[in-house]
């Protein structure tokens, strides 16, 4: 019985979750039914390796994505790993420097050399005539970002793949859900990557998926999730271990089912941010191009790093954790400082650096509610006012 079950967790200050409002929380079903599924793992037996949910998830994605096809991953760093692999990538990628730290390092650990475009300031995401301007004969992809889920400019930069014929990979990390042009963002580029980490708007606590254009791809890529392995006595490829295990697919199979009422929850939260804060000439939201949109972050610009900074820090206080997503840049990181080199000269990054040094994600998950919202908002008011 459940409530005879002592877990021994120690009753320190130090393990307690407190009662602060985080920029995000994790959806989390029902656990009844989790359960169900978690009793079906015990009749199996079965706990990773190409298991039934694991195939069941995928369907379910594939229909529920309107993909052409997907593999679910470990997470969606190693998702990135694995299309630079497929695709056999070598020397220069253009790349942005406004994102999360796995885009950026992937390509280091690949043994890439990342080079950095500047972003559009209104999108936030890469900007296509740099990327074009920035291609040389060393040039082989282009690892673009859908910043907090908003599409890129998909047609521009297909374009410039095509011409310059070099491959394009699409970090969508954040872009689970998002349509461009009544179509899924995912199905531009010759690969996408997806991130279902606990942190996203849609999660299997840890956890990833990767679609491919080439059907020949995503047979190399099943091949690099499980070690290259093609049968028991055939190893094809020098693949790693990217497999998503029974518990993962099985939090996918529930979250799944409530994912578009929790899209909905945070429209409407998004929506009711941007009426409280419209008055305020000095306060910038991204420009989103979507024709639908997953609303992941609330993302807001500051007139500069002095408010912004005082904002975040101000907010905290009332134990209101807002997030200064993308800061640093990632060309700002000390393993490029180490190195002297200063990247933002370099590649001119003068939009990224503006937006990095401006941006605050406020919080936003479903049960936020409208009232936290109106807390944040007339906080950020008084202080914009002192
Ligand atoms: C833009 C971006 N790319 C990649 C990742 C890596 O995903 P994961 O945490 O699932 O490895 C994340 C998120 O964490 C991200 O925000």
């Amino acid at each position: 019985m459940a409530e005879n079950i002592k877990l021994n967790i120690p009753d320190k200050d130090e393990y307690k979750v407190t009662d602060t409002i985080n920029v995000t929380k994790p959806d989390i079903p029902e656990i009844e039914d989790y359960i169900k599924y978690l009793k079906e793992i015990w009749k199996n037996e079965w706990l990773t390796n190409d298991g039934e949910f694991l195939r069941l998830f995928e369907i379910k994605l594939k229909e529920h994505l309107k993909l052409r096809n997907v593999i679910v991953v470990s997470n969606g760093t190693l998702a990135i790993h694995m299309a630079l692999k497929a695709l056999n990538i070598k020397g220069d990628v253009i790349t942005t420097p406004f994102t999360f730290s796995a885009t950026t390092n992937a390509l280091i650990w690949e043994g890439l050399n990342p080079v950095f475009a500047d972003i559009d300031s209104e999108t936030f995401n890469i900007y296509p005539s740099d990327v074009e301007k920035k291609i040389t004969d060393e040039t082989s992809a282009i690892l673009a970002v859908h910043v907090y889920g908003n599409p890129c400019y998909v047609e521009e930069l297909q374009e410039i793949s095509i011409e310059n014929d070099i491959k394009l990979i699409y970090d969508s990390a954040h872009s689970f859900g998002v349509e461009y042009k009544k179509k899924s963002v995912l199905n531009y580029g010759d690969i996408s990557t997806l991130s279902f980490h606990a942190t996203k708007v849609f999660n299997t606590v840890e956890g990833g998926a990767i679609t491919a254009q080439d059907e020949k791809i995503l047979e190399k890529l099943k091949l690099l999730r499980n070690h290259g392995i093609k049968s028991e006595e055939e190893v094809l490829l020098p693949g790693t271990n990217a497999k998503m295990n029974e518990f993962q697919a099985a939090m996918g199979l529930c979250n799944i089912k409530i994912i578009e009422d929790k899209l909905k929850q945070r429209k409407e939260l998004y929506d009711h941010y941007k009426e409280n804060l419209a008055s305020f000439d000095n306060i910038k939201f991204q420009k989103l191009i979507a024709s639908k949109y997953n609303y992941s972050y609330m993302p807001v610009c500051f007139e500069n790093i002095k408010v912004r900074d005082k904002i975040y820090s101000e907010l905290i206080k009332d134990n209101i954790y807002s997030r200064k997503y993308f800061y640093p840049l990632t060309v700002n990181y000390d393993y490029f400082k180490q190195r002297g080199q200063n990247l933002v000269q370099k590649y001119d990054l003068k939009v990224a650096s503006d937006i990095s040094d401006r941006v605050l994600c406020l919080p936003l998950y479903p049960d936020l509610g409208e009232n936290v919202v109106d807390k944040i908002t007339n906080r950020i008011k008084e202080l914009m006012s002192n």
